[in-house]
């Protein structure tokens, strides 16, 4: 079929449907341990957001966010206890920006693929947020109570105003955001198999802390330019690097509405030194 995908790795040629791919990853048999996995959607220049026009603000760049890749994103949604995000998703959130974290347990089949496995509709949300500063109002579109985890700077104010909304609001220690500390207080509250769908400060804290355990990535194949560049990762040289060991790939040839085709690529992370 047109639609479907064409394996490039790890069985070359194979021709493989898009709906199920990533379900069929089973993360949460994984380990019995925490699982951490994210994932992008960046172009080939290597950008993961482009300035909105109108409001300045950063988002996915639109001529590459798809259908096809949106599919995927929550396919792994769908297998975690908690979607990770942060403050700036808050924002968008409470402006009626993004509805995202309510989509799977939206999606029938998503939805029920979970019910099966004795889970709440949707995962739980955890946000990340260093100045406590969003509208306690985004608490009213989220699908249970929602976990924040600070900074022992956070505003103590802001703190008591979303802990009386219902949030649960984490202080970790220290200046900058450790991601080891950051998943300890993810177990504390029940959580096991984390999405972090954040964006590049929290990945390289998970990557620099070597708790990440596997990075999808969708390649866009189209070069965007702009003069803000936002990259997958950013933070401090990562030293010994991050190595990343190609699970498998497949190539999306049927167009977005833009024309641009991708490439979906899944990544393990080796910390092993
Ligand atoms: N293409 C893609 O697939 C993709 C995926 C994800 C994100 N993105 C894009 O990436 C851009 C950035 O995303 P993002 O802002 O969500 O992610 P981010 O850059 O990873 O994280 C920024 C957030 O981290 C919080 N933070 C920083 N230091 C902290 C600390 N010490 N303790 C607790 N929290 C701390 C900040 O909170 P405060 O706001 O309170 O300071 C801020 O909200 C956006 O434009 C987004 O659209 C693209």
């Amino acid at each position: 079929m047109a639609t479907d995908l064409l394996e490039m790795y790890p069985r070359p040629g194979a021709r493989v449907p898009l709906a199920g791919l990533y379900l069929a990853h089973d993360l949460r048999a994984r380990t019995p341990g925490p699982y951490v996995c994210s994932n992008f959607i960046v172009s080939l220049d290597g950008r993961i957001a482009l300035p909105d026009p109108h409001s300045g603000l950063q988002q996915v760049p639109p001529v590459i966010a798809n259908p096809r890749d949106w599919r995927l994103y929550l396919e792994i949604a769908a297998q975690a206890d908690v979607l990770l995000t942060t403050a700036r998703h808050l924002r968008a959130l409470a402006a009626n920006r993004h509805t995202d974290l309510l989509a799977v347990a939206a999606e029938p089949e998503l939805r029920a693929w979970r019910l099966a496995r004795g889970l709440p509709p949707g995962p739980a949300v955890a946000a990340v947020s260093e100045t406590l500063d969003f509208p306690s109002a985004a608490l009213d579109n989220l699908p249970a109570s929602l976990l924040v985890v600070t900074s022992s700077a956070a505003p103590h104010a802001r703190e008591r105003a979303l802990v009386s909304r219902g949030a649960t609001v984490r202080r970790l220690p220290g200046a900058g955001l450790d991601g080891a500390a950051l998943l300890a207080a993810l177990g504390e509250a029940g959580h096991r198999v984390v999405y972090s769908i954040a964006g590049p400060r929290i990945l390289h804290a998970l990557c620099a802390a070597r708790v990440l355990h596997r990075l999808y990535v969708t390649h866009a194949l189209a070069l965007l330019g702009g003069n803000d560049f936002v990259p997958l990762l950013r933070g401090p040289l990562l030293e010994p690097p991050v190595r990343a060991r190609l699970v498998s790939g497949y190539l999306d040839a049927a167009a977005t509405a833009a024309g641009v085709t991708q490439y979906f690529a899944v990544y393990e992370l080796n910390y092993a030194a």
